[in-house]
């Protein structure tokens, strides 16, 4: 997950250059995007696939960059699936997600997809139906929530405990029997998401090597033939300790370890979002104001949660380095705080508006650029834009390097 500062601070210079207005803006570099999701390919062993889950950051150049380095795409709702269809006819597709309506699954048989992942006894019901009227058949993969004896929590737990997602464990038996017995469905493997921000690399490969096997048990007990195993996404970013970011060469070893140590075991899919574009996004914020309140100190910037959303969303102080901007145009001395611990702050009317907090700098001033590293999967797009109707933020994408980096 390599950072190329360098590179995003000439652009943002550039951007301050030409700013009328204080600056705000979101800056994603493609080139690191391109590097990291092949290193992210190139460890995974063979027999094992990565899509990107897009709700992570579906913008076009990003998808764009991706397309021709991972597998497929993972959807999750009929707008991103339609979105994905419009620019990516080719692409491989999978259909995740709970409450899909009629209208989604209909799309979902009619846009060529690989697999579409059911989330509750109603919807393989429904999409029997649905499929059976359209004379098609469906290529179905159960999610199932599981509870997993000695399962790590992680700040973000979607199954392994009651949780809207998925189908309880206990109800596998009441789909299975459907599916054996309509011939508009067809079951093509397991599909788990327990979690997210998984931070520990061994504990994901145990997790994974739990998964295969449940569903070697299930396939046993059922006489069931799949084709694979989606194992969901989940792998995390640490944003309170960046230095300290998930062992992927580790994970790789380890993976690599499992498949050699078993027989016959399926193919395995991941549906990776925040692992993949995280750290290829920045958020950078022009310091409007600097304040002293009951002992605290607050810097005050263009832009807020209603742009960068991610911190609040995750209760964590999120990290930044102070862009120095030698401008100043006010004919008195410009405000500046040394040696301090600030609370940084948008320009939203709530107290909420918060992106870090108790953050040591050397010196802020007001003028001064806050760039956010990480910020590139769910950040803009899990946003409350139009808060206050304040301006957005400029995007930009700094290109690929390499001359022969195919776009789509
Ligand atoms: C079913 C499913 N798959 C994949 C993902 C992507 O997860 P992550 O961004 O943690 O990799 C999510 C995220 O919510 C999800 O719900």
């Amino acid at each position: 997950m390599e950072l190329r500062l360098d590179a995003v601070e000439r652009h943002l210079r550039t951007a301050l250059d030409n700013a009328t207005e204080p600056l705000c803006a979101y800056v994603y570099d493609l080139e690191a995007l391109r590097r990291h999701s092949e290193t992210v390919v190139a460890a995974l062993p063979e027999g094992c696939e990565l899509f990107y889950a897009i709700k992570a950051n579906s913008d076009l150049p990003i998808l764009r960059a991706l397309a021709p380095r991972v597998a497929g795409f993972e959807v999750s709702s009929g707008g991103e699936l339609a979105w994905v269809r419009a620019h990516f006819p080719d692409t491989a597709l999978i259909f995740s997600g709970p409450g899909k309506t009629d209208a989604e699954l209909r799309l979902a048989l009619d846009s060529n997809i690989e697999a579409i992942h059911v989330e509750s006894q109603h919807e393989l019901q429904r999409l029997a139906w649905l499929s059976e009227s359209a004379g098609k058949v469906a290529p179905v993969l159960l999610r199932v929530n599981l509870s997993l004896p000695g399962l790590a929590a992680t700040t973000l737990m979607m199954g392994g405990k009651p949780t809207p997602f998925g189908i309880a464990a206990d109800q596998l038996p009441a789909c299975i029997d459907r599916l054996q017995s309509t011939p508009g469905l067809r079951l093509r493997g397991f599909h788990f998401h327990l979690l997210s921000h998984q931070l520990d690399a061994g504990a994901h490969v145990e997790l994974i090597a739990a998964y295969l096997d449940q569903v070697a048990r299930w396939c046993d007990t059922y006489g069931l033939a799949i084709d694979h195993v989606n194992v969901g996404g989940g792998i995390g970013v640490n944003y309170r300790q960046p230095q300290q970011q998930f062992d992927l060469a580790a994970f790789g070893a380890a993976l690599r370890q499992l498949r050699q140590s078993r027989q016959n075991l399926p193919r395995l899919r991941f549906e990776c979002g925040r692992y993949i574009t995280a750290a290829c996004g920045y958020y950078a914020m022009q310091v409007l104001d600097l304040k002293h309140a009951f002992g605290g100190d607050y810097v005050v910037a263009r832009g807020g949660t209603h742009h960068f959303r991610t911190p609040y969303a995750q209760g964590h102080s999120h990290p930044f380095h102070i862009l120095p901007v030698e401008r100043w145009h006010y004919p008195w001395p410009r405000p500046e705080l040394r040696d301090a611990t600030v609370n940084v702050v948008g320009q939203l009317c709530t107290p909420k508006d918060v992106l870090a907090f108790d953050a040591q700098v050397y010196r802020v001033r007001v003028g001064d650029l806050l760039v956010f590293p990480y910020a590139g999967a769910y950040a803009w797009h899990i946003s409350h834009h139009d808060f206050l109707r304040h301006p957005h933020p400029q995007h930009s994408y700094l290109p690929m390097e390499c001359a022969n980096a195919a776009n789509e």
